[in-house]
């Protein structure tokens, strides 16, 4: 079963391979460069363009020598030649292990288009009555689609419902704990980027092992949480946020919860050589909880934050039911039984709850 990627110069090409390396999966590389880089890494050969007379010869030596049974070809036209090679040729020993990136692109629109307006409805439904109806199926589709082109830990019916309630934020300052690569932060910025209010965003993490350590899970398991190069992680949110984010309306403070609120509020004003100087308000309009969950870190950081909230305020625990466990969903309970009749409505999707104060 070995896969020929042809050719094997292309991003797509070379990322194939690489992973069929690592899997231990037999795969042959070619190009029709004199040379190609990924000659030092793969078993690389040679072939004509697909335009010279001597390719189809050159391409049936090659899988011959080689019992090549499987295809990738990830430029478009090459593909396209060679489903007509295997059209012309009738091969039934030959078949394409996948289709080129640019059909792929297409059969992922058409899956968003089929599923976004199911998920525009939802989004509707879990917003304020009336504040979400701008909200079409290609808004939530391409938040989403962003969204996903950074690694997180919150799915698409949480990201879904996020961009619901952030249509009816009030004014104040939207503020995220725990942000790991910056998943939905995605969605925050992107989702308050459809109103026509202006809240600035502070996002909080430490991005530090020890600090993200939850000692309510078996020691290998909070071990897992030391074993990374946090600095990494900080510098990949940084960059994902780059092109999200509004001059002087988003900040990040890279620091343990309870240090970053002591921060939040002496001084209002959030500096970094990237963003820029942000001016808070000390209110906070929007709060997601998504740091540490021990049942002590949840408790801490909802008793810091939400002293903060104005009236109409959404506040989101993430991991309300945790597969882990129940540190947040005993912090948001407390929470919604200490707010009494200041608790306008609470849901629940894709894991969190959603918790709206009244309006006074
Ligand atoms: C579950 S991840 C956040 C997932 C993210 N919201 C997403 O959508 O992908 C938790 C993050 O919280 C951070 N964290 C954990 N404890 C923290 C603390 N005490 N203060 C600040 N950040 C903390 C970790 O560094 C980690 O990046």
């Amino acid at each position: 079963m070995t896969t020929l990627v042809f050719p094997s110069s292309t991003p797509a090409g070379r990322d194939y391979i690489r992973d069929a390396l690592r899997r231990g999966e037999p795969v042959l590389a070619a190009s029709s460069l004199a040379h190609d880089a990924i000659a030092a890494e793969a078993d690389w050969h040679r072939l004509p363009s697909i335009h010279d007379d001597g390719f189809d010869a050159a391409l049936d030596a090659l899988i011959a020598a080689h019992g090549v049974t499987r295809l990738y070809a990830p430029v478009t036209l090459v593909y396209a030649y060679l489903r007509d090679y295997l059209a012309r040729t009738g091969r039934r020993d030959l078949a394409f292990v996948r289709r080129a990136p640019f059909y792929e692109a297409i059969e992922a629109q058409a899956v968003e288009a089929r599923d976004a307006p199911a998920l525009t409805a939802f989004a509707r439904r879990v917003a304020e009555p009336g504040t979400a109806d701008h909200l079409q199926p290609a808004h939530i589709a391409g938040i989403l689609r962003h969204a996903f082109g950074v690694f997180g830990e919150s799915y698409t019916d949480k990201l879904t419902a996020l961009i619901g309630v952030l249509q009816s934020v009030p004014a104040g300052d939207a503020v995220e704990i725990g942000a790991l690569f910056g998943r939905s932060t995605a969605v925050l910025l992107q989702a308050l980027n459809l109103t026509d209010r202006a809240n600035p965003v502070l996002v909080v993490d430490a991005w530090h092992g020890q600090t993200a350590v939850q000692t309510s899970l078996p020691p290998a398991l909070a071990a897992a949480a030391i074993d990374m190069d946090w600095s990494l992680v900080a510098d990949s949110f940084d960059v994902n946020m780059v092109p999200l984010a509004r001059p002087g309306r988003f900040n990040r403070l890279r620091l343990p919860s309870a240090e970053a609120f002591a921060r939040y509020a002496r001084d209002r004003r959030v500096t970094s050589d990237l963003f820029g100087t942000t001016a808070y308000s000390g209110r906070i309009a929007f709060l997601h909880i998504d740091a540490n969950h021990d049942y002590d870190a949840v408790a801490q950081d909802r008793d810091l934050w939400t002293s903060r909230l104005v009236p109409g305020a959404w506040v989101v625990f993430d991991d309300y039911a945790w597969s882990h466990g129940g540190g947040p969903g005993r912090a948001a309970d407390e929470f919604c039984a200490a707010l009494g009749a200041r608790l306008a409505r609470s849901f629940y999707a894709g894991g969190a709850l959603f918790v709206r104060l009244a309006d006074r």
